[in-house]
């Protein structure tokens, strides 16, 4: 199959619209990477997106709807705080787990009872999925255990010859997947921390909890018994301070090394290249993925920056932290 880059205009976003209506799969853009879509009413074209990426079949998909009133065809039911939170952030990085619709195919959620869904901010994003008149399953368009696309030439080297179209909707903005938070709990889980924080989730709902393991060897969520984000070499990380002295230590044992870095955190050295990931923790997220696919082809080891876990820093250490294999 050849794979084709479309420009997100009308005519385009029509047929790829018709190819999803008909059954099949193509990738699309979102704020935070790009997706694999396919029609959450289809079991077969859901079973094409698991072998697409390779995915293991118990890990649940998330659907996407382009106007907050889809949500009833995908959800059985909106709990009173998830109610509040699609009136207050959708369009938004923000998924919710909510009581599954049954008119949505059972291989979508692996066979759980619930369901995650959102409403993307990303107007061809939208657009499309109007377009496409039904709910639209989107996994990260990676193949399993990569980083998330967060361009159009990402998707094209792990999907080339899998899917017909790619909607080109340029760089990813927010670059890291939404906050997956758990509304069908009394108090709301956070399975997936995002750019959408329990700081800015807790003023209208009360408290959240944050989940990131597998108790009494029952997963939450599926996604995190699975390694994730993966560059194809070796990822270490260090603390600002530490990032220099490491990666020459590193450089001496004859390793090609690069240091992943905030904006003047490292002085140059002969001994190691600099990637810079920008100024602060919203940039240094949205260059992430696009800094491991690049830097895994050139080097032997990648030394990233770790930062606070606070705010966008819990969704990029938690990011970093599956990357180098440390959870
Ligand atoms: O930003 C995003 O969320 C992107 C874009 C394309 O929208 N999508 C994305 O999907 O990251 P995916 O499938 O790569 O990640 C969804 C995560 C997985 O870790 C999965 O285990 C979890 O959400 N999940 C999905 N449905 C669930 C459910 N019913 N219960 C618990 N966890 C669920
Ligand atoms: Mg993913």
């Amino acid at each position: 199959m050849i794979t084709e880059i479309l420009k997100p205009r009308k005519e385009n976003l029509i047929k790829a619209a018709k190819t999803i209506t008909n059954g099949g799969i193509v990738c699309f853009p979102t704020e935070t990477v790009y997706g694999l879509g396919g029609s959450a009413y289809d079991s077969k074209a859901v079973s094409n997106i698991f072998i697409a990426k390779g995915r293991p079949n118990d890990n649940p998909l998330i659907v996407h709807i382009g106007d907050k009133k889809d949500v009833k065809s995908v959800a059985a039911e909106i709990p009173k705080k998830a109610a509040i939170l699609i009136d207050k952030f959708w369009p938004a990085p923000l998924t919710m787990i909510l009581p599954k619709n049954k008119s949505i195919v059972s291989e979508v959620t692996g066979g759980l009872d619930t369901v995650g869904v959102r409403m993307p901010a990303h107007e061809i994003a939208c657009e499309f999925f109007k377009l496409c008149k039904v709910p639209v399953v989107g996994p990260s368009a990676n193949t399993s255990t990569r980083p998330s696309p967060t361009s159009a030439e990402h998707v094209y080297a792990d999907m080339n010859g899998k899917i017909p179209f790619i909607i080109d909707g340029g760089n990813c903005l927010i670059g890291i997947e939404s906050t997956v938070i758990d509304m069908t709990q009394e108090i709301p889980v956070i399975y997936r921390p995002g750019f959408i924080t329990p700081e800015d989730l807790e003023p209208l709902i009360g408290d959240t909890v944050y989940c990131s393991k597998i108790s009494d060897g029952r997963v939450a969520s599926p996604g995190m018994k699975y390694r994730h984000y993966a560059p194809l070499c070796d990822m270490i990380l260090a603390p600002a301070n530490e990032l220099a002295a490491v990666a020459e230590e590193r450089r001496k044992k004859g390793l090609n090394v690069v240091v992943l870095a905030k904006r003047g955190v490292v002085s140059s050295s002969p001994s190691f290249q600099i990637y810079d990931m920008g100024a602060d923790n919203i940039s240094y997220a949205s260059n992430l993925y696009k800094a491991f696919r690049e830097c895994e082809k050139k080097y032997d080891l990648i030394i990233a920056q770790s930062v606070e876990e606070e705010g966008v820093g819990r969704a990029l250490m938690n990011r970093l932290k599956k990357a180098a294999a440390v959870i």
